[in-house]
């Protein structure tokens, strides 16, 4: 016998309590020339009771071409080991080769993303002795912390990162499966509350991408296929990480990829040549600016435009970010964006990663020397190079007269803004010991727990066999799934299909392994199962009734496992026992995910499908909102 629990909006009991969103004071509320006690040591951008524009304009006027060029990029660097800052990852830098220490003292950048994971109270230790070393420079100005997403449940690293003590919901594919914006806002409540408490201020995120092409290689980390959807996603995100105003608790937003990395051509990833175009022959643009147009009215402050550049548009055949009639003209003269543009990583330099050169993301304008990008990127709008450290070419572009220094003020004044917003200048250091208490805890964890659970898309269920009755003596076969552990949640698991009751399959949707091993991380190419692998799951399926569980990080076309499986599941990043759960309705955990995109039945269809235009694949195996429910609960034995 087991009890079914209450609904699961009815366990969320805030175990702790989130800390509220205080924002900055605005200049109105604070006079130039405190009254009261004056330092005069202290300088005026320093100065906390100052207000923010007459403290940038202190700061700004002391600032050399190099300092200033430093702001104008950001790179990844490693939390070092134990949260010692790392002296042993080398970026070759001018024929030298350069540590995190001389990133900050001696190239002078502030801004970071750091993508691996420690312990917490390590992570939090490490993000403390950078702002000391930061300290140390002329200007002390405090640094800032990026990250790539890392809070999503996953097996292994793919193209979102380690998530290592962070609570670990299920991709934001998943979030739009469950078609509600306030479990959106506390996603983000939750992931502002654990990066805030390791120093790490702004999210290299939402990416709203819209999957127009099935094939498109970073699908797992948007919100799917319809634009209004994700742009309902937006909105609530952007409030969850920054409130209503950007503030000392908040987290800057950086929404990606403008104007939408959605119609890759063949799905290819732009982070490769195979991969720089985007096409519009359905002459559908405008749709994927959509959740931009919705992120820009939430206020998000800081936006990534694509590596991808258009095809099919009156645009300029290049890459977004030397865009200039994109991000001057559509950006921000249209859609009437006034934040931060930060290129994505590696537009200027051919750059070793994981050990092989790849080669600068200059699409449409491979042919330039490196400081022509530069200008390039610059005089398109861009106001921060991505995974770059090329300060020399800043200021020779100023020296030799090709920028004036007035164009670095007006992009080096946003970033320091915006560090001026979140406080980084006032309070530059977190507190170790509550990081151990709040990234994880049993709260955050156990809300992201229950939204893997929750997330599961139910595609078929034959013969209503789920949920599987708990009951006793029945025999499982399970692939893809560490049968000890099966065990050890009371399951009898046997070594052959023929002597199941049921079989359990975990798989994922198809990919084709391509080039090196950075360009693996992007799952591209074919969706469906070859012959040999669908030989294998039919001898599966007609041995016993076969529960299968698949990841869909793209739409798998898989209209022969929709046909011969007992079930299907779609899942977007779930731990196994979240599976077990569902599959057996324990404490009433059941599916309640809508699929974020169609399903396509062939890859026919996918082949002929338009990239830029969402919903047209012929006679789709699902579509878009398909998801079953159970229509009994799990019988007691
Ligand atoms: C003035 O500021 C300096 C530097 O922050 C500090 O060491 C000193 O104690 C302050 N003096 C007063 C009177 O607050
Ligand atoms: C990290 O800390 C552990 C435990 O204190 C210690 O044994 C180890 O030597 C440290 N490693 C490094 C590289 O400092
Ligand atoms: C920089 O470091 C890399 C990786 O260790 C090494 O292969 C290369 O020779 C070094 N280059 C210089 C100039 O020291
Ligand atoms: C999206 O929203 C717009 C404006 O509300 C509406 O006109 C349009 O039909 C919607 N599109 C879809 C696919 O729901
Ligand atoms: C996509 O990548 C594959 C594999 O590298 C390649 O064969 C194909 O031509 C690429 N597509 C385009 C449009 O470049
Ligand atoms: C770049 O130069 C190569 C070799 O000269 C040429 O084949 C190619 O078309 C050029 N690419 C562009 C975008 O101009
Ligand atoms: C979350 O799920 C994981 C994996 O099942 C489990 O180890 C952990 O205890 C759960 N945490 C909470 C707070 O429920
Ligand atoms: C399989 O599960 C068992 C029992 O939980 C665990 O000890 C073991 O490490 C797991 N193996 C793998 C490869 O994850
Ligand atoms: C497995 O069964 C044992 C013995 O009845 C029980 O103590 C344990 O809690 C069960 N474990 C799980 C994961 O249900
Ligand atoms: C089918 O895919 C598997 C990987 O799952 C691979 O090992 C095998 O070589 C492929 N077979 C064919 C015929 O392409
Ligand atoms: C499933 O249940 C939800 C919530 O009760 C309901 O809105 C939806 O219409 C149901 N779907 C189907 C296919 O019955």
């Amino acid at each position: 016998m087991f009890t079914p629990s209450a609904a699961w909006s009815n366990l969320l009991v805030s175990a702790i309590a989130l800390a509220p969103l205080a924002s900055a004071v605005p200049c109105s509320s604070c006079s130039p020339t405190p009254s009261t006690s004056p330092n005069s040591t202290i300088l005026p951008y320093l100065n906390s009771q100052l207000c923010i524009q007459d403290r940038l304009d202190d700061l700004l006027s002391r600032m050399t071409l190099e300092e200033k060029a430093g702001q104008l990029f950001i790179k990844q660097i490693p939390a070092g080991i134990n949260g010692t800052i790392d002296s042993t990852t080398l970026v070759l830098d001018q024929g030298r080769n350069l540590t995190t220490a001389p990133l900050i003292n001696e190239k002078l950048l502030s801004h970071f993303n750091v993508n691996n994971a420690l312990p917490a109270k390590q992570m939090a230790e490490w993000y403390n002795r950078i702002q000391r070393l930061a300290l140390e420079t002329r200007l002390q100005i405090p640094v800032t912390i990026a990250s790539d997403p890392r809070h999503a449940f996953a097996d292994t690293v793919g193209s979102s990162i380690a998530s290592g003590q962070f609570s670990k919901f299920p991709e934001s594919l998943g979030i739009a499966a469950l078609r509600s914006p306030e479990l959106a806002e506390q996603y983000a409540t939750i992931i502002r509350e654990e990066y805030l408490a390791v120093g790490i201020r702004s999210a290299l995120q939402p990416q709203i991408d819209v999957v127009t092409e099935p094939r498109m290689a970073r699908s797992g980390q948007t919100f799917g296929e319809d634009a209004n959807l994700t742009a309902s996603m937006v909105v609530a995100l952007i409030k969850g990480f920054q409130g209503t105003e950007l503030g000392h608790t908040s987290v800057t937003t950086v929404t990606k990829h403008f104007p939408g990395a959605g119609p890759a051509r063949n799905g290819n990833d732009s982070h490769f040549a195979t991969g720089k175009d985007n096409t519009y022959f359905g002459d559908f643009l405008n749709y994927h600016l959509i959740p931009f147009r919705a992120a820009i009215a939430a206020g998000g402050r800081q936006i990534m435009p694509s590596y991808a550049r258009p095809i099919g548009t009156k645009y300029p055949e290049v890459a977004f970010g030397f865009n200039k009639p994109v991000i001057t003209g559509l950006l921000r003269e249209e859609l009437g964006f006034e934040g931060i543009v930060v290129s994505d990583w590696g537009l200027i330099t051919d750059q070793a990663i994981i050990g092989v050169i790849e080669p600068a993301r200059a699409w449409g304008v491979e042919n330039t020397t490196e400081l022509e990008r530069a200008k390039m990127v610059l005089d398109a709008g861009v106001d921060q190079f991505g995974g770059e450290i090329r300060t020399e070419l800043i200021v020779q572009l100023v020296i030799e007269g090709h920028v004036p220094e007035s164009r670095l003020d007006v992009s080096v004044r946003k970033l320091l803004e915006e560090k001026f917003l979140l406080g980084l200048f006032d309070n530059r250091f977190v507190d170790a010991e509550a990081a151990e208490r709040v990234v994880g805890n049993p709260y955050f964890a156990r809300i992201g727990n229950e939204t893997q659970r929750r997330a599961y898309t139910l595609l078929t269920n034959k013969q209503d066999i789920l949920p599987l009755r708990p009951t006793d003596g029945n025999k499982f076969y399970a692939q893809g799934f560490n049968s000890s552990y099966l065990s050890a949640r009371n399951l009898t698991v046997v070594d052959s299909p023929e002597k199941a009751d049921f079989c359990f399959l975990r798989t994922a949707t198809p990919w084709e392994a391509r080039g090196s091993p950075f360009r693996q991380r992007y799952h591209e190419g074919r969706l469906d199962f070859n012959a040999t692998e669908r030989a294998a799951h039919s001898a599966l399926f007609n041995s016993c009734p076969t529960i299968v569980d698949i990841l869909l990080d793209r739409p798998a076309v898989i209209p022969e496992i929709a046909e011969e499986a007992a079930a299907l599941f779609g899942h977007y990043g779930a731990s196994v026992d979240a599976f077990l759960d569902v599959v057996f309705n324990k404490d009433g955990w059941k599916p309640e995910g809508r699929l974020p995109f169609e399903m396509p039945r062939s890859m026919e269809a996918v082949e002929e499908q338009v990239a830029d235009v969402p919903f047209d694949t012929v006679d789709p195996l699902f579509r878009f909102g398909h998801g079953l429910n159970y229509t009994r609960p799990a019988l007691c034995s």
